[in-house]
């Protein structure tokens, strides 16, 4: 990993997290200096103090990059110039365990954040689903749950008696957590982030985007569920993933709701996953009519209902033909990774 940092406490800090972890650290107290490490290093953290100076030397954007400092209008103004992910200090300093464990990087595969249309939509399903066949094919791949009122991602895949940390602890814990991988639950081969069930949780920014950092050096995918409460994790969710999919009902009010939520979010690049039914409209008529293209489809199946009230996966099962849409899903997926 490395450290872009004058000597200082940020320096000492990041250092002393370093060693905790027995990483090696390469530091740069010039950030006039970065030239080659920048594009070699796992992760990048850089100290606020320095960042207007790192931003100068325009470096080429790229992921896995953290601010850190206790300046909180510094942080807010260089977090969108460097693509950087925020670690407020001393708040944060528990998330820089998982964000340098982003240093024995083995994959970084791609973040997909799925985001409904409209209510109800099946965005969820679809994001579980990406994530359980990605597990099959993929070496491993992670869920992560970004809506405070979706009532737990637990419930969709069956996790509630798996043990494991949800994220109102993770994101509570103090003490470096590592490797994260130990905390989480782990059902069907997927790493669950899930929200507790309970009182509504505030999930804020940073600690979302080192999880997303954390869990992209251990997965092959990673998928979030943005939810439809909106707040700035639904927000940082859509930035930090490289591929957005709306999950859009082919019907007349399914396409001006999807329309609302695109231009709400300002949904320049995502993709259509279309979920059609009896009756629908032509694809190719709702990615003209929402103005976006479209990765794919997925089928209605009265029998996902009854597997996601008995906690069954929902890409398991009879429901075949959901099943072999959401293959296809994760294999465009994976494919563009490869290229
Ligand atoms: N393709 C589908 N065919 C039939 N039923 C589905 C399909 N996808 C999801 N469902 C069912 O519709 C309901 C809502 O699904 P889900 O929670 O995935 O939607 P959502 O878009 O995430 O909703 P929300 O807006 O609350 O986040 C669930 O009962 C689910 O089992
Ligand atoms: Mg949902």
């Amino acid at each position: 990993m490395l450290l872009v940092a004058p000597s200082g406490e940020v320096r000492d800090l990041v250092l002393a997290a370093v060693t905790a972890q027995d990483l090696q650290a390469e530091v740069v107290a010039e950030p006039e200096r970065l030239a080659g490490v920048w594009r070699s290093a796992g992760t990048v953290v850089v100290a606020a103090e320095v960042a207007r100076r790192v931003a100068d030397a325009a470096p080429p954007a790229r992921p896995g990059v953290f601010l850190v400092g206790s300046d909180a209008v510094q942080l807010a103004a260089w977090s969108a110039p460097l693509s950087a992910g925020v670690i407020p200090l001393p708040d944060g300093a528990a998330w820089l365990g998982a964000v340098l464990a982003d240093g024995r990087s083995r994959f970084s595969g791609p973040v997909v954040a799925v985001l409904g249309g409209s209510g109800g939509v099946g965005a969820s399903t679809v994001a579980a689903a990406l994530a359980q066949v990605g597990a099959e094919r993929a070496e491993a791949s992670a869920l992560v749950d970004v809506d405070p009122l979706g009532g737990g991602l637990d419930l969709l895949l069956g996790a509630e008696r798996v043990g494991g940390w949800r994220w109102p602890r993770l994101e509570a814990a103090d003490g470096r957590l590592g490797d994260l991988r130990s905390y989480l639950p782990v059902v069907e081969g997927v790493t669950l982030v899930s929200m507790a069930r309970g009182p509504a949780f505030d999930l804020s920014r940073e600690p979302l985007a080192a999880m997303v950092g954390a869990l992209r050096s251990w997965h092959s995918l990673v998928v979030l569920d943005v939810g439809r409460c909106g707040g700035s994790a639904a927000r940082e969710a859509l930035r930090l993933a490289g591929r957005q999919l709306v999950v859009v009902s082919a019907s007349v009010r399914g396409v001006a709701a999807a329309r609302q939520v695109v231009a709400e979010y300002e949904l320049e690049r995502a993709e259509l996953v279309i979920r059609r039914g009896r009756g629908s409209l032509d694809s190719s008529l709702v990615a003209e009519a929402v103005g976006l293209p479209v990765l794919g489809e997925v089928p209605t199946d009265r029998r996902l209902a009854d597997a996601a009230e008995a906690g069954e996966p929902p890409a398991r099962g009879v429901r075949r033909g959901y099943r072999r849409a959401v293959d296809s899903l994760v294999q465009r997926l994976l494919a563009a990774v490869d290229d």
